[in-house]
Parts: structure tokens; sequence; C-alpha cells
């Protein structure tokens, strides 16, 4: 029997109820297969900050590093965001995505027939929305230098590489094979100059993949045609800040925030988490959307196991769920048949992945 080691990282707010729902599927799953898992609990974020002084303790590097994948809850909270900027949750989250060398992070967006009517925009438009944001996550101006500010001043530096865009890009192609063949790459070219660059090697490195159709779009452009007609769209390839907002606006196509996952990978070590954030204000309560952690639990077998037919069980899963109308509060208005806790849809989902 094969064990497989898993960091878990809780975070803060929401963080520990919806971990503790991926990981209860998991364990349900495990009961099916010819493996399991052994779980090793570290801190990040503000509650690292509370119990040791810093939202990335070392102990936690060390225990991802010796892990086989890290699975990731959320981190912040209106609590911290008045501490030094090297102290806040967010810095821990950063240097940690630098230190494990995590540069690409898959951000699909998927629209779930039974929640079409979910979407804030038309059903026309976003039934059959199955897109993927391809992110930089290591580099441009979230690590560029110099940045700083004193009284008057602020700044930051975008930067990037050629190498830097070749693997990122490399890296966007070759999912693109596994798709449609379709990528977009987004940049702002028209103004700034570190965008002409990443427009030209992203150019150069498509020619290693003569069955990609590639073209390129302003970042102004696509957050337009994301809403104006969402299914154009297969792979978008971006950099840092870029994928940063786009993913978010891409996350609303599905209804919810709470239902898309994500994984961080490129490194030896992949972090898998949902891509919504810690929602202090909703913490504790038991009406947190698990489907997001539970889907990124299905990207981690996937894409750091090669588990392909335990994630394939997890996904159908959750599309049977939502199809029987099972909903956590957040999507509670969408045809629910039953409304539930954070608790009892991870109880749900983990039945029907042991069926
Ligand atoms: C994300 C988040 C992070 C980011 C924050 C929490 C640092 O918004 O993962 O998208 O900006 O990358
Ligand atoms: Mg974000």
């Amino acid at each position: 029997m094969k064990t497989y080691k898993i960091a878990l990282i809780k975070g803060d707010g929401i963080g520990p109820e919806i971990i503790d729902e991926a990981v209860k599927v998991l364990d349900f799953l495990s009961s099916c297969f010819d493996f399991n898992f052994e779980y090793k609990e570290a801190l990040m974020g503000g509650c690292a900050y509370e119990a040791t002084g810093d939202p990335l303790p070392q102990e936690t590097i060390d225990i991802s590093l010796e892990s086989d994948a890290v699975l990731f809850g959320a981190i912040g909270g209106f609590k911290w965001d008045n501490l030094p900027r090297e102290k806040r949750p967010e810095s821990g989250l950063l240097r940690f995505r630098k230190e494990l060398g995590v540069y690409a992070n898959l951000r699909p967006a998927i629209v779930y027939d039974e929640l079409v009517n979910a979407s804030s925009l038309k059903p026309s438009i976003v039934q059959g929305v199955d897109l993927m944001v391809v992110r930089e996550l290591i580099g441009g101006i979230y690590f560029g230098e110099p940045k700083g500010r004193d009284e008057n001043r602020g700044w930051n530096t975008m930067v990037y590489t050629r190498d830097e865009i070749v693997r990122i890009a490399h890296h966007a192609f070759k999912i693109a094979m596994t798709r449609t063949k379709k990528v977009c790459s987004i940049d702002k070219a028209n103004v700034l100059d570190v965008s002409q660059l990443w427009r030209d090697v992203v150019t150069e490195v498509a020619k290693e993949y003569p069955e990609i159709e590639l073209s390129h779009m302003y970042v102004d452009n696509a957050a337009m045609q994301l809403i104006r007609d969402p299914k154009q769209f297969d792979v978008m390839l971006t950099g840092n800040i870029f994928g940063d907002i786009l993913s978010d606006e891409a996350s609303m196509l599905s209804g919810s925030i709470g239902l898309l996952p994500s994984a961080s990978v490129g490194a030896k070590i992949g972090v898998y988490e949902p891509i919504h954030g810690s929602a202090p204000d909703i913490a504790g309560q038991g009406i947190a959307n698990p489907i997001a952690t539970i889907s990124s639990a299905s990207m981690m077998l996937r894409y750091a196991f090669g588990e392909n037919a335990a994630a394939d069980k997890i996904d159908n899963a959750i599309k049977l769920v939502l199809k029987e109308g099972y909903r956590t509060k957040d999507l509670a208005q969408f045809d629910a048949k039953v409304v539930c806790s954070t608790s009892e849809m991870g109880t749900i989902i983990a039945n029907y992945v042991a069926k």
C-alpha cells in the first residue's frame, strides 16, 4: 500500500473548517484505493504569527518540503491588517510560494450546469465555460526590486526575465496540449516594456508547439472579454498580478468563489488550495462551502500523485451532489433541495466518493 505524505496548512478564518472536510473526503477515498494518507499539520498566516511571531515559521517550510504535497486552506484576517508588511499573513504566503519555487499557478474556472443560474451573468453566456488561468506566481510586480515606500512615495517594480517567461509559457502550452490547444497570453504590451518582452518570448516559445493556436490580448480587454464572452477562452496565460485579478473575475462566472480550486506547481512539492480567502466574517459558523478545497484535493491527486481515477471520483461526486440539489449557504438560493452545513457537505461528498 502506498502512503502519500501531505502537509496540511489550515491557516486562518474558515481554513481549518474546509481543510477538515477535504481530509474527510480523502480518507473515505483511500478506502476504495490502494493508497492512504499521512498528514502533518503546519502553521502559516495569522495563526502562525500569533504562535511564533512569524507568519511563515521555518518549521512550516521544512514540513512542506518533507511531504509529497501541501494542502492549503486560507490565510489572513482583519485582525492582522495593521501589522508591518513582513509580519502580515500574506507576506508569509508569498515567501512560501517563493521558497517552494511553485512558479505556475493553475486556476480552472468551470461552470457547473447545475449552477448555471448562480452566475451573475446570463446562462447563455456562461453555460459550458471551462477555462484555465495559468498564472506566473513567483515573479513580476509581487517580487520585483526596488520596492518600498516613504512618506510621499510608494514604488514597486514589474520585472520579468526571459527565463521566467520561457518556463511559464512552456507550462501553459503543455497544459493546453491536454485541452483544446488554445492559449491566450495576457499582457499590457501597448504600455509596458516588461509586457513587450513577455509577448515576444511567449511568441518564440509557441514555435515549439505548432499545434497550439496562440493569441495575445491586452489585460484591460481581457477583463472585458471574460464578461462579454468567456467561452472564447481556454488557457489564459498571465503574469502574476494580471492573473491574480483575472482569476478572481473568472471565478465569479461559476457563481461562487467557494467552488474553485487551484494548484501551484512547477517545483518538487506542489501547493493545492481553494482560490478564495479566509472569510473571517463567516469563520466558525459552519456555513463555508468546502467544495473548492475538496476540488483542490482532487487536483492534488491528479497533479502530485497521478491518481487520476481517484481524482475523477471526487470530481464526479461534486457534480452529483450539486445535481441532487445539495447546497451550502452561499448557493442556497440556486435550486437547493437541501441546504447543508460545511461538515454535512463534506460528509455527503465523502459518501458519494466511497460509492
Ligand atoms: C491569491 C491571493 C494572494 C495573491 C494574496 C493573499 C497574497 O489574492 O492567491 O490570489 O495576491 O496572490
Ligand atoms: Mg487573489
